[in-house]
């Protein structure tokens, strides 16, 4: 980023964080004009350009809308009150936690006390849940449901606008290119700002050591085609991510699932022990803003974790999806930026930040790089290039690092208000996990329910959730939902958690 193009930035963002200190502070009102673009951007004497992006900002964070041919409103609040984090001194769009923390900056509190610690050793298990999840997932989808079921953010939070100008002038310039496939490893220039991104997480690969993929999900196939065979044992997170499990079955490998925590990630003790007892061929793992359980392992845990795979020589599939999605902005140095022998495999997409329809994805493969070049090869040859180019002049030149900033502010506020909702409505004994990046809530619900059940209820109120025996090979996790929160809040919103806690409270005991 040039020294311009940050100053800017950070006065846009100053810009930003005064103006929603004052509307938190009920210096401004809702329904309260704010000044013209115009007239602010004189007052402050900064450009236009500027004062557009701190109100683009806060319409992100629901804070104020535009009404056509009038300007920018203050918005009626959609919650009673939102705690003391958003009034924080050290200004809203950098809250490093949607719960808060205290003021030496210890762990966040939260009304609702975080999940326990699924903690019995499994045994290997052949995966069974393709079917139901894919039912599940094509149920969320239907256009008219309020989604807090698949992960995918709305394309509110997304830069539709940049991605029509960049894509409307690749078509118009460089169709010739467009119109012709690009074999593996991939586009070059896409490679060298993804090489260049990772060095941000201390991965320092070339773009040669890069593979595009068609999403995270080709990356981790294709991982996991490289280091094991049908029947091969991998080990995971318990609960872990749908899209892995449903790999692992379509593979069939056998998955087991290793106990993990809501804030530390993999237990390591327990891993150890089942490195004794099964023959494991990987560990594969989201340590970052994990998918569902939100942690992000420590830096200490994850060298510990080398420390004890290295000698085995266990690979580990690192799927990083989530790892720009920080609140605080901060990049935690990835679990590849301490592999000095090539173990780690390091997958990751654009599907989170820029937009999951492009289909744009990579692995870094370590010694398995050739491998999981020609497994691409014959898999799905290449990846589109208009997105592969898209993605490669955005990340380059149309501004990513600023829409990084927005969303990044933007999911931490979806999640906040999500969680305060949950703990309004959801009845006594609900737990709830704590994210410091991404906008996945994984919520308990006390007793033993079946969240299938309120799945199919909440589908016929137009409510779509993920039930969390999805999260499991081993039918754990019944009683509990994984919440998608990157939907723009409103009072349907609100609305929909309220019905859901009603129909979580009349679910049956068993
Ligand atoms: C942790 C994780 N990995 C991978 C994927 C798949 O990503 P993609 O859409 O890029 O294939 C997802 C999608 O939700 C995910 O949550």
């Amino acid at each position: 980023m040039t020294q311009a193009s940050s100053q800017n930035q950070t006065l846009y963002q100053q810009i930003a964080d005064e103006l929603a200190r004052q509307i938190t502070e009920g210096i401004f009102q809702p329904g309260d004009k704010l000044p013209s673009i115009r007239k602010l951007s004189q007052q402050r004497s900064v450009s236009i350009a500027t004062v557009q992006s701190a109100y683009e900002q806060l319409e992100l964070q629901h804070l104020i809308e535009s009404r056509p041919q009038s300007g920018f409103y203050v918005r009626q609040p959609v919650t009673p009150s939102y705690g003391g984090t958003l009034s924080d001194k050290s200004g809203i769009s950098r809250m490093v936690s949607p719960f808060g923390s205290d003021s030496a900056g210890n762990a966040p509190s939260c009304e609702l006390p975080t999940p326990d610690q699924h903690t019995d050793l499994s045994l290997p298990t052949a995966v069974s849940i393709k079917q139901s999840a894919s039912e599940v997932l094509r149920r969320c989808q239907q256009p008219e449901l309020i989604n807090l079921g698949t992960a995918i953010p709305s394309p509110d939070f997304l830069p539709v606008k940049q991605l029509q100008r960049i894509m409307g002038s690749l078509v118009r310039k460089r169709m010739d290119e467009v119109v012709v496939s690009v074999f593996p490893p991939g586009l070059e220039e896409l490679r060298n700002q993804i090489a260049k991104r990772m060095a941000e997480s201390g991965c320092h690969v070339a773009a040669s050591e890069i593979v595009i993929t068609n999403g995270c999900q080709e990356a981790l196939t294709l991982c996991l085609r490289a280091v094991a065979q049908p029947g091969d044992v991998i080990a995971i997170e318990s609960p872990a991510f749908v899209g892995l499990l449903q790999t692992i079955e379509s593979l069939g490998m056998k998955a087991l699932e290793i106990p993990t925590h809501p804030q530390q990630g993999i237990s390591l003790e327990a891993l150890q022990l089942a490195l004794q007892q099964w023959p494991v061929k990987a560990v594969a793992l989201v340590p970052t803003h994990n998918n569902p359980l939100g942690f992000t392992m420590p830096d200490q845990h994850r060298r510990e974790l080398l420390e004890l795979l290295k000698p085995l020589n266990i690979p580990v599939i690192e799927d990083d999806l989530f790892g720009d999605l920080d609140y605080s902005g901060n990049r935690t140095p990835a679990i590849k930026a301490y592999d000095e022998d090539g173990l780690v495999l390091y997958c990751s997409s654009v599907s989170k930040s820029i937009a999951s329809g492009l289909r744009v994805g990579w692995v870094s493969g370590g010694r398995y790089q050739q491998q999981i070049e020609f497994l691409k090869s014959f898999s799905s040859v290449g990846t589109s290039t208009l997105s592969q180019m898209a993605v490669a002049e955005f990340m380059a030149n149309g501004g990513y690092d600023r829409h990084l900033r927005r969303i990044q502010a933007a999911y931490a506020r979806q999640v906040q208000l999500m969680g305060e909702a949950i703990s309004r409505w959801f009845p006594e004994g609900t737990t709830l996990t704590r994210p410091m990046g991404g906008y996945i809530l994984w919520v308990g619900l006390p007793g033993k329910v079946d969240t299938f059940q309120l799945h199919h209820q909440a589908l016929e109120q137009g409510i779509g959730i993920m039930p969390g025996k999805l999260f499991s090979a081993r039918d754990h996790y019944q009683n509990f939902l994984r919440v998608n929160c990157a939907v723009p809040w409103s009072e349907e919103v609100e609305e929909a958690v309220r019905t859901l806690g009603e129909l979580a409270r009349q679910l049956p005991q068993s």
